[in-house]
């Protein structure tokens, strides 16, 4: 086994074989720019360290966890428009430094290349490959979609929530980890398991990411802080203080999230003070050590010695510290 920054480092040399200068540039030069932009390589990271988990020669899950981050990346690139977000990594969005146009058609050309590297492998692991990879996509597109559609909802429950973020992060960070098992041709209850684990730790992962959205220190957050205020997300940071809040508190705060305003100073400022007096912001953070301990629950079913569940539970203790 190796540790993280070896499997990261390892990773990130494949990554720049793999960009080359294409033509058109105005294609390829954002999609360079969003891959090289920096990122913490969570989930190719787990597509290695899975292969390895399962006595496979990690080399062999570089093209699977590229294809992982590029898709990810591809995500990004059109969730920023979606989401009108102005920084990605402390650097500008695609949007932004180019246009919406290029966004839409780098992204288009990301999610191809990501398909494509499955090629690399032999038909029946291309074959498997391939199904995860389509029937996730769908659900992050799925996951995605229900996003948008909360921003104009008023009656978005928590379960909802926990669907839509399931499907718009947490599948991919299962999926990740199973190719890696797919690629060991690990069996399929190990499959399985290595999936469930890398999802409730993916559900983990963005109830721990809305929390940084609001909380983060903007000066290493690399995004805009607030920004799911901005947008009227219904994170689970919004469901709970609505829940925990009562009388005139409740109605500001949902009269709060049915507008679009120029200036969002005083806007972030009073929900981030609703967020913390009401306890939402303390139940969000319960809630994801509730999700990253039945995450490490699953380990337990998995055909693995000791000393790799608790590397599995050293990374995801370290996620729920993560401040970016
Ligand atoms: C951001 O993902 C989008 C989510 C699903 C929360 P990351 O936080 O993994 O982004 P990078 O790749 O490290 O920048
Ligand atoms: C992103 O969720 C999920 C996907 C990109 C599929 P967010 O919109 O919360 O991610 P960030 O906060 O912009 O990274
Ligand atoms: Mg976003
Ligand atoms: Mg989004
Ligand atoms: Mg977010």
């Amino acid at each position: 086994m190796q540790n993280t920054q070896d499997y990261q480092s390892e990773f990130l040399s494949y990554l720049e074989n793999f960009s080359k200068n294409r033509e058109p540039k105005n294609l390829y030069q954002p999609i360079n720019y969003i891959l090289k932009l920096g990122g913490k390589r969570l989930r190719p990271v787990l597509t290695l360290m899975s292969a390895d988990i399962f006595n496979c020669d990690y080399k062999k899950a570089l093209d699977a966890a590229l294809s992982i981050e590029i898709f990810h990346n591809f995500s990004l690139v059109h969730d920023d428009i979606m989401d009108a977000a102005p920084l990605r990594r402390g650097q500008l969005t695609v949007h932004e430094k180019w246009d919406v146009n290029t966004g839409i058609l780098s992204g288009d050309a990301m999610l191809i290349m990501a398909y494509q590297l499955f090629e690399n492998y032999d038909p029946q692991v291309f074959q498997a490959l391939a199904k995860l990879f389509s029937k996730t996509a769908l659900e992050v597109c799925e996951g995605q979609q229900y996003d948008v559609d909360f921003e104009t909802r008023d009656d978005v429950t928590i379960p909802e929530y926990l669907k839509m973020i399931e499907y718009k992060t947490a599948v991919l960070v299962g999926a990740a980890m199973q190719m890696g098992a797919i690629i060991a041709k690990a069996s399929e209850q190990d499959q399985n398991g290595i999936y469930e684990f890398g999802r409730l730790l993916g559900i983990a992962f963005q109830l721990q990411d809305d929390y940084l959205d609001a909380f983060g220190n903007p000066e290493t957050f690399g995004k805009q802080v607030g920004g799911d205020i901005i947008e009227n997300k219904k994170t689970f940071l919004y469901l709970k203080a609505l829940q925990f809040l009562d009388g005139s508190k409740k109605n500001q705060l949902e009269q709060l999230f049915t507008v679009n305003l120029e200036d969002n100073f005083e806007k972030i400022e009073t929900v981030k003070q609703f967020f913390i007096e009401s306890g939402s912001a303390e139940a969000t953070q319960q809630e994801i050590e509730n999700y990253t301990k039945k995450a490490f629950l699953v380990l337990e079913t998995l055909n693995i010695s000791d000393d790799k569940k608790l590397l599995l539970k050293s990374f995801g203790t370290n996620l729920m510290t993560r401040k970016v």
